[in-house]
């Protein structure tokens, strides 16, 4: 792998810190390596220039000049796929025929793929130009001329070594996280690992970006000024490697090229053809677009046109980068969302790392699906760390309310009716002075909603408090800009139950191990770990059933047969740990 520098990583060892010592005082720098970590620029900030917080001497990047820069850097990028034995050098120096590059990387997908990011977009066109439409024999070929290429080899060599480095795309297995977790110093440290070795990661964040700029070429055969952008976990700081790409079909960009038209008496509009409703303009594009990507994408197969849903959109299989995309359209009020989280990410290096663990944490559990149910979502998840952190005294986290009066005027944004202002500028936020160790707060956490009133209160990050809930929905989380929907609305009373039993279950444990805890050294689950085991709350009726002992009985049973016959245990391919002692 060349370039790609992840800058400010080795600036603040957080995760050297011991086990029970206090975090240090919060200066937003991210602790661990990934994408918000390159992407926040650290600069001496001028003196004079804006920011309450006068310990910070550093400026950090904005969402949108983030966003920016990675879509040129896409424009100026291609996609290889690349036979396996292929000597970097050669092939490095062959493509420098068409420009100076960059930086790159390998990794694989369905076979080996490169990454060829050029200094100058000048360099694809070349490449485009020396590129030809390949005679497949018995089929025939949809020409296409697209920035995703193959290299093929006219005279391979047989004694050709495969010398490139590729780069993972994929997260840790459980083994080996299992493992990173239980050789960490403390808790703290344990989720710091956790988030390092399973955050997107700067080459997977170029991989995005690069695969939406591909779209966007594709889409752009109908709508020549649309816009791909990706949004979501891949964007906001919260991805981890392996989360699915979700993308929007952006034509504004159409509107605002019109309207920089229109001069003096005359306002020129193109004919256009109506339709009854937004939504069927929205499923006609969808529409046509689908079609597209499955008759002449390349690297785009399973491709699926769910137009009756809530929200239209696309789902598809990038086969050649890896990821499972959600192409929907005007979805502006989620990129809005990405970027209030990417801010909420960004404030203080605890948020990142414990929303992971949760996050992890659920998983483990199956309280989380990648099948669409009565499950609680990443987004949902993400929406109750925030909450919880805005609840502590002080409080880690302000809320959107008091980031709205923090905007300044160009920041003032509307969609659909819908106030959405807020500062995009990190520098004017004060850093918090609450200096909680992770571990205080997953504990906390568990404790916090482990006994929240769900049955009445709503979760609301706008004002940073409990509300009555408006509706009897077993969760209630105020989607923070449509302030009338509930981004959890999909949840079930039994899911929310098992969620509530799990908290509690997981506090208990924490607070069992401060009494006895292992070892760091010794090799058993300990900490998060322990939290990531196969629950036996959820095999509470049963027991019930069959008359078996209470819960917290059979936790701390539970746990003694761990730390009592660790060799015994193995990790089975779910994910889950199995405890041959186990009842
Ligand atoms: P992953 O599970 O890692 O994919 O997290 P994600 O945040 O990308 O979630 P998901 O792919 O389900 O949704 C993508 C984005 O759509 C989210 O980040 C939100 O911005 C938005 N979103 C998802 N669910 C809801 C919802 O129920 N209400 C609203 N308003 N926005 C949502
Ligand atoms: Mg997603």
């Amino acid at each position: 792998m060349a370039a790609c520098s992840v800058g400010l990583l080795t600036r603040v060892p957080l995760c050297a810190q011991g086990r029970g010592q206090v975090h240090r005082p919060i200066c937003r720098l991210l602790s661990c390596p990934g994408t918000v970590a390159a992407d926040l620029k650290r600069e001496e900030q001028p003196s004079g220039n804006v920011g309450t917080g006068s310990e910070d001497s550093v400026l950090q990047k904005r969402f949108s000049e983030v966003q920016k820069e990675r879509r040129e850097e896409a424009q100026r990028t291609v996609l290889i796929s690349c036979p396996n034995k292929i000597s970097e050098k050669k092939f490095l120096k062959y493509l420098s025929q068409h420009g100076p590059i960059n930086n790159h990387f390998f990794y694989e997908s369905f076979g080996l793929h490169a990454v060829v990011e050029f200094r100058q977009k000048g360099s694809v066109a070349s490449l485009q130009d020396a590129a030809c439409t390949p005679s497949l024999g018995t089929e025939a070929a949809v020409p296409f001329r697209s920035r995703f290429f193959s290299v093929k080899l006219k005279n391979p060599s047989t004694s050709e070594k495969s010398s490139v480095q590729r780069s993972s795309q994929s997260p840790p297995s459980s083994k080996k996280l299992f493992e990173l977790l239980c050789y960490a110093e403390s808790i703290d440290d344990q989720l710091n690992t956790l988030l390092k070795a399973s955050q997107v990661t700067e080459e997977n964040a170029k991989l995005r970006q690069l695969t939406c700029s591909l779209i966007e070429d594709i889409a752009a055969a109908y709508f020549p000024y649309c816009t791909v952008r990706p949004f979501g976990s891949s964007v906001n700081s919260f991805g981890k490697l392996g989360c699915d790409l979700d993308m929007f079909l952006d034509l504004d960009e159409t509107e605002r090229l019109n309207a920089q038209k229109t001069s003096e008496n005359f306002r020129m509009e193109f004919q256009v053809k109506n339709v009854p409703s937004e939504r069927i303009a929205t499923q006609k594009i969808l529409s046509v677009i689908g079609e597209c990507l499955d008759h002449f994408g390349p690297g785009c197969v399973g491709v699926q046109k769910i137009l009756n849903a809530r929200c239209p959109l696309v789902r598809f299989s990038h086969q050649a980068s890896g990821f499972q995309c959600d192409l929907t359209t005007n979805n502006r009020i989620a990129l809005k969302s990405s970027e209030l989280l990417y801010i909420y990410g960004a404030l203080d290096s605890r948020v990142r790392a414990l929303v992971f663990s949760i996050r992890c944490w659920a998983r483990a559990h199956s309280l989380t699906s990648s099948i669409p149910g009565a499950w609680i979502t990443n987004f949902s998840l993400t929406m109750m760390v925030i909450f919880f952190l805005q609840r502590r005294s002080p409080p880690i986290l302000p809320t959107l309310d008091s980031l709205k009066t923090l905007a300044a005027a160009e920041d003032k944004c509307v969609i659909e009716g819908h106030n959405c202002t807020f500062t995009s500028d990190l520098n004017r936020i004060k850093p918090s002075g609450n200096t909680e160790t992770l571990e205080l707060l997953l504990k906390e956490f568990f404790e916090y909603f482990g006994n929240f009133a769900f049955n009445k209160n709503s979760i609301n990050i706008r004002q940073g408090r409990e509300q009555n809930k408006p509706d009897s929905s077993p969760l209630h989380i105020q989607n923070p800009f449509e302030t009338s929907l509930n981004v959890s609305k999909n949840v079930n009373q039994s899911q929310m139950q098992k969620f509530v039993d799990l908290a509690r279950e997981s506090a208990w444990i924490l607070q069992q191990e401060d009494k006895d805890r292992p070892s760091p050294s010794s090799n058993q689950p300990w900490g998060l770990a322990a939290l990531l085991l196969p629950s036996v709350s959820n095999s509470r009726s049963l027991a019930k059933k069959k008359g078996k002992k209470p819960a917290s009985e059979r936790i701390k049973n539970l746990l003694d047969s761990i730390k009592s016959n660790n060799t015994e245990n193995s990790i089975n391919t779910s994910g889950k740990r199995t405890i041959s002692t186990q009842a």
